[in-house]
């Protein structure tokens, strides 16, 4: 079973930094870019990974891994899910023996990516087509109308998606293929949208997108070493 990872990398982070400066992917991470992290917890765990965003910025960052799983990147497109579509385009046009069974689609803004949660993808992708991390929605739900409660929305049943978000390869890239120009928000909802089966699987709270400046600070917190000495 071959098992491939998308990396993405090909997004601006407006929400993230407002001024136009370096994408939030490639930002300083206890001293490593973000995407570093990302690709580095992936590498036990996957036969090739394809990087999708600005060639020569990723060649820089990723070359000190040296790996020979980590495939030349390649330039992502306008929506994220061009950009996927992209990815998956390069690993179809790879020799047959070299094509993956399993693709997996990982944010390269989602460095603290646990062995855990990318087996539970892989373990899920044994019974049903596609699978996601996800976790249940905490916090009551409101929806806004004029900056005024509207109505308070069920929160039962919901769930927050995160990545890696994990596909049947030949499948995925069929569906990609006839969905090209629409925009989904995430992959599953392509798979969900032709009625097959995205398996939710245990996601972590830790798992964080950087997405607003705040986010930063999170994650160099957790993604710290330093322990705080114990006292008594
Ligand atoms: N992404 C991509 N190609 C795009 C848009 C997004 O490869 N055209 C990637 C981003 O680089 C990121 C991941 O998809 O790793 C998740 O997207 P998001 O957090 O929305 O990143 P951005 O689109 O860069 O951020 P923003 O929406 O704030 O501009
Ligand atoms: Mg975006």
């Amino acid at each position: 079973m071959r098992i491939a990872l998308i990396i993405l990398a090909a997004g601006v982070g407006k929400r993230f930094n407002k001024d136009g400066n370096i994408p939030k992917q490639y930002v300083h991470l206890q001293g490593q870019p973000v995407i570093y992290h990302a690709v580095k917890a992936f590498l036990p765990h996957v036969d090739s990974i394809q990087p999708v965003g600005d060639p020569e910025t990723l060649t820089s960052i990723l070359s000190p891994l040296e790996n020979k799983k980590i495939l030349s990147p390649i330039l992502g497109g306008k929506e994220r899910q061009d950009s996927v579509r992209a990815g998956l385009e390069a690993l179809s046009a790879l020799p047959e023996a070299q094509q993956p069974d399993l693709v997996l689609v990982h944010d390269g803004a989602r460095p603290n990516i646990s062995a855990e949660i990318i087996q539970r993808v892989i373990d899920a992708l044994k019974e049903y087509p596609a699978a996601i991390p996800a976790i249940p929605v905490a916090e009551t739900l409101k929806r806004n109308k004029n900056n005024v409660i509207d109505e308070t929305v069920c929160r039962e049943g919901l769930f927050r998606a995160q990545t890696p978000q994990g596909f049947q390869f030949k499948p995925f890239l069929d569906i990609h293929r006839e969905a090209a120009g629409s925009s989904a928000t995430d992959d599953a909802a392509l798979f969900e949208n032709v009625g097959l089966e995205v398996a939710l699987v245990q996601g972590d709270e830790d798992n964080i997108k950087l997405t607003y400046p705040e986010d930063l600070k999170r994650l160099e917190c957790l993604m710290s070493n330093m322990m705080l000495p114990r006292i008594g």
